[in-house]
């Protein structure tokens, strides 16, 4: 059986130097359909390996699971790698970072507000043991030197940029050991003396992540990694966007140049992103240095692969500047074909304050509890309470995560936004039941803002006055989704949230779709059942990706929850992908 070492200079594969030419491909961002198609596109642009994170809350929403099934099947994915006969990368975190919902970090661990996070803390440990157990189940038997293409696994994600802890390190190392895991063990830090430092210990392989100044920056590397092949482990091509931001590009010729400077200098490379997918479901993440920025739902990422698995001038590129130094296989990928173009106009709604009780329990609490007090925690939840004040009054909270729409007597008042900083808002005539739909819109996932609660945070005032006595519905997703149409009613022209909206469309064969959500205020959207993500007009995202393997040859569902206000009760499908406008 094959081996895999680190020699001297190089990366050895049964004794021979071997350069990974490597694309980050995660599994969980892409339908699992289409993992066969991606992976064969990242061989055709001259790459030898697929890299991955493992994301620990998708496997494990609640504590007693761990869901290996459908997108989640890793061992397929990896499975896969192999039969194009490509190696892999796993990089199970437990923090993965990734823009990803906490990091990757189940929130469930936090409700003990004293647990760790990232250190030596028996609670976290044990958790943190138990999950890596589970996946490198997975990871072990497809070694290589199994006649698997899992080459390398990398222990945590940047910790140099959160933490020191060594103990912490070895822990995993320890774990990593006990689980049958041979290859060799990486770390990968962004390449400063602190942070290299600070993020790995002996016995482990360091690399860096960057996309600029590679020649510098692997010079870092090189002081805190003496011998063996250099690795910049996220080669970063191009960037993520947030809500009510500008859509991140970068040059392809510029990108390409910096890849030639990597090669020339003999480094090997893990292209971050290779083909970034989706933030599908509810599970982008957000950074939050001062300001909350909740990541959008496409993870295109600007990268060589677009979001729907089409080449772009990146991809040519690279492929061409791959070809300077190895061979490369086959031909490229023809570009994309425009999407079927149609209109579908919503022609049924259900408004979410007639009958709330449709879409989950009411709890009754004495004071607000945050979502992560509720089980299971909520990404939307109903607050409901009853003010009696007869004049005007201030309805402040303590903290809003991340979204608060308030409704009094059924009317909407306003809505609090985190990114804004708002936590208060005036009441003419405070009488009567006050309603609040609270949106989780991402947890943090960089820096010391992982594994916070979300939800109404300190409570709520009335004019000063704690409030007490709250009935709390937490949204059940699945129920929202549907089927609910059978006592549905016709929707004619716009309409205010909190609402349900569906209708049906027809297509002569699946293929991938672009839903432009122009018109449409802020909420959810679901296809056939399939969670296709959030969608905001705060933008710069337009259209959401729908996956060819979601839809069928003849009637579809679409199921839009909206929160805001939609002004064009319409689902218009765009020939082709709309990210917004760029700086550029
Ligand atoms: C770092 C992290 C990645 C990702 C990128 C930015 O390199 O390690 O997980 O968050 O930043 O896309």
């Amino acid at each position: 059986m094959p081996d895999f070492t680190i020699g001297e200079r190089d990366f050895l594969l049964d004794g021979r130097p071997f350069r990974v030419l490597s694309g980050a491909l995660h599994y969980f961002r892409v339908h699992p359909d289409l993992w066969a198609d991606r992976i064969d596109k990242a061989r055709r642009m001259g790459l030898n390996t697929i890299e991955t994170y493992v994301p620990w809350n998708a496997h494990a929403p609640t504590p007693d699971v761990f869901d290996l099934s459908g997108g989640l099947d890793l061992g397929r994915f990896l499975r896969l790698v192999g039969e194009a006969g490509m190696k892999a990368i796993v990089r199970p975190g437990p923090f993965i970072c990734a823009e990803w919902d906490n990091g990757g970090l189940p929130a469930w661990l936090f409700r003990d507000p004293d647990v760790g996070v990232r250190r030596t803390e028996p609670r976290y440990l044990a958790a943190v043991r138990e999950y890596l157990e589970r996946v490198y189940a997975v990871v072990e038997p497809v070694q290589v030197q199994h006649g698997g293409p899992v080459i390398l696994v990398q222990i945590e994600n940047e910790y140099g940029a959160f933490g020191d802890d060594k103990t912490y390190l070895e822990a995993l190392v320890e774990y990593t050991k006990a689980a049958g895991i041979t290859v060799p063990l990486t770390t990968v830090d962004q390449p400063t003396d602190d942070m290299l430092a600070a993020g790995s210990i002996d016995g482990l392989h360091k690399t860096a992540s960057f996309g600029s100044r590679s020649a510098e920056r692997l010079a870092t590397l090189r002081r805190h990694q003496p011998t063996g092949p250099l690795m910049c482990s996220e080669f970063w091509n191009g960037w993520f966007d947030y809500w009510g931001s500008h859509h991140h590009t970068t040059s392809a010729e510029d990108a390409a140049a910096e890849l030639d400077a990597l090669l020339s200098e003999g480094a090997s490379v893990n292209f971050y992103m290779f083909h970034g997918g989706t933030n599908f479901g509810l599970t982008s993440g957000a950074n939050d240095k001062g300001v909350y920025r909740p990541t959008i739902t496409s993870y295109d990422y600007d990268a060589p692969l677009d979001e729907a698995g089409n080449p772009t001038a990146k991809y040519h590129a690279f492929r061409e500047v791959i070809a300077r130094y190895h061979d490369v296989p086959g031909v490229p990928p023809p570009a994309a074909r425009p999407a079927p173009e149609f209109t579908v106009p919503l022609g049924h709604h259900v408004p979410l304050l007639d009958s709330p009780e449709r879409w989950g329990a009411w709890q009754h609490h004495s004071t607000l509890p945050t979502f992560d007090e509720l089980t299971p925690t909520p990404h939307f939840a109903l607050l409901r309470t009853w003010i009696d004040h007869p004049g005007p009054a201030v309805l402040c909270f303590g903290e809003v995560r991340d979204r608060a729409s308030v409704f009094l007597n059924g009317q909407p008042v306003g809505v609090l936004l985190r990114e804004h900083h708002q936590r208060a808002l005036g009441i003419s005539k405070a009488v009567g039941e006050l309603v609040v739909l609270v949106e989780d819109r991402g947890r943090v996932n960089y820096g010391p803002r992982i594994g916070e609660p979300k939800g109404v945070i300190g409570g709520a005032t009335l004019d000063g006055e704690p409030m007490r006595n709250w009935d709390v519905l937490p949204l059940d997703l699945d129920a929202l989704r549907g089927p609910w149409h059978v006592d549905s009613a016709p929707l004619a022209g716009q309409v205010g949230g909190p609402v349900l909206v569906r209708d049906e469309f027809t297509l002569d064969e699946p293929a991938d779709l672009h839903l432009d959500t122009k018109g449409w205020g802020n909420g959810v959207v679901w296809v056939n059942g399939f969670c296709l993500g959030r969608y905001s007009s705060l933008g710069p995202q337009r259209t959401l990706y729908v996956p060819g393997p979601v839809v069928r040859a003849g009637v579809n569902e679409i199921v839009v929850f909206e929160t805001g206000v939609m002004t064009s009760p319409v689902a218009r499908f765009a020939p082709g992908p709309l990210l917004g406008h760029t700086e550029l």
